[in-house]
């Protein structure tokens, strides 16, 4: 079948800067073609088809030179997800639970993926919501396992004497997942499983540490160990600029094909979206770019002075690069304790890299999908008298199905640092469940 009217090349912007954005959008895809996000292969099949409309005059094409100029805070990688999020969620209200498999995962069946898209672009209510989505939707994850870092950290903190209340806020928390699975996790105890579910199956449990090439055994149990540990929790309070309620269904749909296929994964996923909230667990609606704080703490008095961790998880890519450092100065503020001692931890996992001339920075990537290695979690202890971005764990991408440790250091409550790769070799582990 033919979709495409012409073979002329697109139109092209006469305002450079929106060009040589597009340009990026096809390397985008491109490089989706070759290593995928998460290597997903259905996103490969997805990508090969997607880059045909692109290539062509029409109004895929159209529609992304319109969101590249009403929105040029949008970097590549950012737009071509959030596109794949709105087409995804069209071809499921057509094929409901056939997506992905119908669709297929090999080279041959790009055509299917092909007829899919141009089934929504034929469609004008489907087209139109398509467009309508890329225009007002945010990037919405939920990817709950992002927590496994968190909970390891914590642990650490914990046993290290620097936990005082155990009260957490989050930036940009979507459905507040994060948040939500550490209460289940605490009010579980040690019943709490293991859930941390990648693209195959594998004998040994995610997440994997790597080291020197291959997976470290003890690193990876010690990781769990961590995980899984409980530590005091007093409140946690997630905000966003969205509503979790608004935004249910797009946040159900907001994944991976080969996540949607797979069902453990998405159940976990929906029970924790439509769960209630814990009694120590809120929500709070608000920009963090420009926030009031004097109101948060009238809403939320128990946080004043009495915050240990703000975790900003997968969201400070998506801001105005100019507002990022106003946004880390704000969760500073809120960390601030009441001495010295007590001031706690400002977090930042996500697509970015430290300045080695000057770890108090963060760089961040308009197509971070191509940046090997770039999503970072980074601490920073304001306890320090010269805080820096201290760099704990990194991933070849934001599903942390496999993780390097990196060199960061964390004070104890005496203030002496402790390195967490060395930490995690002196801890005393079982490893007998890691065999087969
Ligand atoms: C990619 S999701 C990450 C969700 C969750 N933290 C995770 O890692 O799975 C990013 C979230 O940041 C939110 N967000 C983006 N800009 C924001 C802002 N200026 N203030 C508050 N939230 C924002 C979006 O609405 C979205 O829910």
């Amino acid at each position: 079948m033919e979709y495409f009217e012409t073979n002329v090349p697109p139109p092209i912007p006469e305002d450079f800067g929106t060009q040589a954005r597009v340009e990026l959008c096809n390397k985008v895809l491109t490089d989706w073609t070759q290593t995928p996000p998460g290597d997903d292969p259905y996103l490969k099949n997805y990508a090969a088809a997607m880059l045909q409309f692109h290539n062509t005059a029409g109004p895929i094409y159209d529609t992304t030179v319109a969101v590249l100029t009403a929105r040029p805070d949008m970097g590549a990688s950012h737009l071509k997800t959030l596109e794949q999020r709105a087409m995804q969620k069209q071809i499921i209200a057509l094929m409901g639970e056939d997506y992905p498999a119908a669709l297929g995962d090999t080279e041959a069946d790009v055509h299917k993926w092909l007829d899919a898209i141009a089934s929504v672009r034929a469609d004008p209510e489907r087209f139109d919501e398509w467009i309508y989505d890329i225009h007002n939707q945010e990037l919405q994850t939920n990817v709950p396992y992002r927590g496994d870092c968190l909970e390891a950290f914590l642990s650490m903190a914990n046993d290290l004497g620097r936990l005082t209340t155990g009260n957490i806020v989050e930036f940009g928390c979507s459905q507040n997942l994060i948040l939500k699975r550490h209460a289940r996790k605490l009010a579980m105890g040690a019943d709490a499983p293991m859930e941390h579910y990648g693209p195959n199956d594998t004998d040994v449990p995610l997440p994997h540490i790597i080291r020197d090439g291959g997976l470290h055994l003890q690193a990876t149990a010690a990781n769990h160990q961590l995980i899984r540990q409980p530590v005091p929790f007093g409140y946690g309070v997630g905000i966003d600029s969205k509503s979790p309620a608004a935004g249910r269904d797009w946040s159900y749909n907001s994944v991976y094909p080969s996540e949607f296929a797979n069902k453990a994964r998405m159940t976990d996923v929906h029970d924790l979206i439509y769960s209630d909230y814990s009694n120590n667990v809120g929500f709070y609606q608000a920009d963090v770019t420009d926030f009031d704080l004097a109101s948060f703490h009238e809403s939320f008095p128990q946080m004043r002075n009495a915050t240990d961790v703000v975790f900003i998880c997968t969201s400070a890519y998506l801001l105005p690069p100019e507002k990022r450092q106003g946004v880390f100065d704000l969760g500073i503020e809120m960390v601030k304790g009441e001495t010295p001692e007590t001031n706690g931890f400002l977090i930042l996992y996500d697509n970015c890299m430290r300045v080695a001339m000057d770890p108090t920075q963060v760089n961040f990537f308009s197509d971070w999908q191509s940046v090997p290695y770039c999503y970072h979690f980074y601490v920073m202890d304001t306890r320090a008298p010269e805080p820096i971005w201290e760099e704990f764990y990194m991933s070849p991408d934001t599903r942390a199905n496999t993780v390097r440790v990196g060199n960061g250091a964390i004070l104890d409550k005496n203030g002496t640092p402790h390195k967490v790769w060395d930490y995690m070799m002196d801890m005393a582990v079982d490893l007998s469940y890691l065999k087969k």
